[in-house]
């Protein structure tokens, strides 16, 4: 167990709202929080990944700021889930650079990632400003993409499993293999439908003003569908390459093809929506320190999403060499702040639905009933 200015102040917040229960009926968090009598840090980190940030709760306080008790639950919650991605982050160095440094650290590595295939295109030898008949392989080769994606692909993959591992254990859930299927495909169907981002009473968040609305969840739904679509085409090309015998470029009535258009529209107005939400909501809900990693990771996944779309435009013109290479730098920079950032979330929230559907129907607490030893950090 940890204690930090952090989670103390989640502690104080929860342990006023368990004694007024007002809020019971608006989402998870009030129902998990009623299953504990206290909160040590596990707990709290268990609450702050189910709160979804709606500010119906905030809006109804009257124990809200000016109120001598100055409570704020949403704020509470971000900030303790934006120290969550530092804590369980393997290894936790990285998660604290990216965690105090969002935007400035994806911009370098954006930068010096798209600098290195640049040089790497140029000293291999290929005519970076010439016209490709293969499209993007006339600029680096087949091999060369395969070996920069494949060793970052494993070093995220294995940062990325044992970031969650670290995060599961706390949760106290068994192996996966030993989960009720029952319970679990509740909480996979309550993630995937962004169900407590309806502002408990189905009329959506508070956010960006007290008055309910439903596009937070709609840019979300966009943003999260965008990114699977582009996975989906990415796998469904590299299936096509290697076990079919079929490699790029591909026609424009094809898998990848279609499910890139459709990802990227979709991670293109997702994200500006999200942003633009972001800039018009007042700090007070959000809480001060989830700004940083949720605009670098909204930046990300646009950067992604234009330049795809652009080198699809502009493969078979001198730009190709310049577009390709600041895609695959955008594309690479995402990969590995996916273990560190904000993407990490989509994990965490999964996790912790999952237990919350367990804990809603056995009508009691999981986490957090371990005794174990204070760690103080500064
Ligand atoms: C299990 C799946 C997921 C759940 C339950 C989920 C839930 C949420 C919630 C509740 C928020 C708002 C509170 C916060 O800022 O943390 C959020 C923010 C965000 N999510 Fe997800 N998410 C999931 C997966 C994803 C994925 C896969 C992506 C894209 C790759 C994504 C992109 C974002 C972005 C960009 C934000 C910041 C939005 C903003 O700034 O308003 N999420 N997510
Ligand atoms: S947020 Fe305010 S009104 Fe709601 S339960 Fe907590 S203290 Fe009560
Ligand atoms: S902000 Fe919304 S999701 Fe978070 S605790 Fe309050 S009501 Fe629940």
């Amino acid at each position: 167990m940890r204690v930090t200015d952090k989670t103390q102040e989640a502690e104080r917040v929860m342990s006023i709202c368990n004694a007024c229960r007002y809020c019971e009926g608006h989402c998870a968090v009030f129902q998990a929080m009623e299953l504990r009598l206290e909160f040590n840090s596990d707990s709290l980190d268990y609450l702050s990944n189910l709160c979804h940030n709606c500010g119906s709760c905030y809006h109804n306080c009257q124990y809200a700021p000016p109120h001598e008790f100055s409570l704020n639950v949403p704020a509470a919650m971000a900030e303790l889930r934006q120290e969550n991605y530092g804590v369980y982050a393997w290894p936790s160095s990285l998660g604290k650079l990216y965690s105090h440094n969002g935007v400035w650290t994806t911009l370098l590595s954006v930068f010096v990632i798209t600098s290195f295939i640049i040089l790497t295109s140029l000293f291999t030898g290929s005519d970076f400003f010439g016209v490709h008949p293969n499209g993007f392989y006339g600029v680096l080769s087949h091999n060369a993409l395969v070996s920069i994606f494949g060793t970052v692909a494993v070093f995220v993959l294995v940062a990325l499993t044992l970031s969650i591992r670290n995060f599961w254990k706390v949760m106290n859930l068994p192996s996966p293999w030993k989960l009720d299927w029952k319970e679990t495909i509740q909480g996979i169907k309550d993630a995937l439908s962004l169900r407590y981002m309806d502002g408990g009473n189905g009329q959506g968040c508070s956010y960006p003003t007290d008055k309910p609305s439903m596009s937070r969840r709609w840019f979300h739904q966009l943003t999260f569908w965008g990114f699977i679509f582009c996975f989906l085409a990415t796998s469904t090309g590299t299936l096509m390459h290697y076990v079919l015998d079929l490699p790029a470029p591909y026609g424009y009535i094809s898998l990848p093809k279609l499910f890139g258009i459709l990802g990227g529209i979709g991670l293109i107005v997702g994200p500006i929506g999200l942003l633009s939400l972001k800039y018009l909501t007042p700090d007070n809900t959000k809480g001060k320190t989830n700004k940083g990693m949720d605009v670098s990771f909204l930046i990300l996944l646009l950067m992604t999403s234009i330049s795809g779309l652009a080198l699809m435009v502009l493969k078979e013109t001198p730009f190709v060499g310049i577009t390709l290479s600041f895609h695959l730098g955008v594309v690479l920079a995402l990969f590995m702040s996916m273990p560190y950032g904000k993407f990490i979330h989509g994990f965490y929230r999964l996790i912790s639905l999952i237990v919350f559907s367990m804990e809603k129907s056995n009508k009691q607490a999981i986490v957090g009933t371990n005794e174990i030893p204070i760690k103080k950090i500064s």
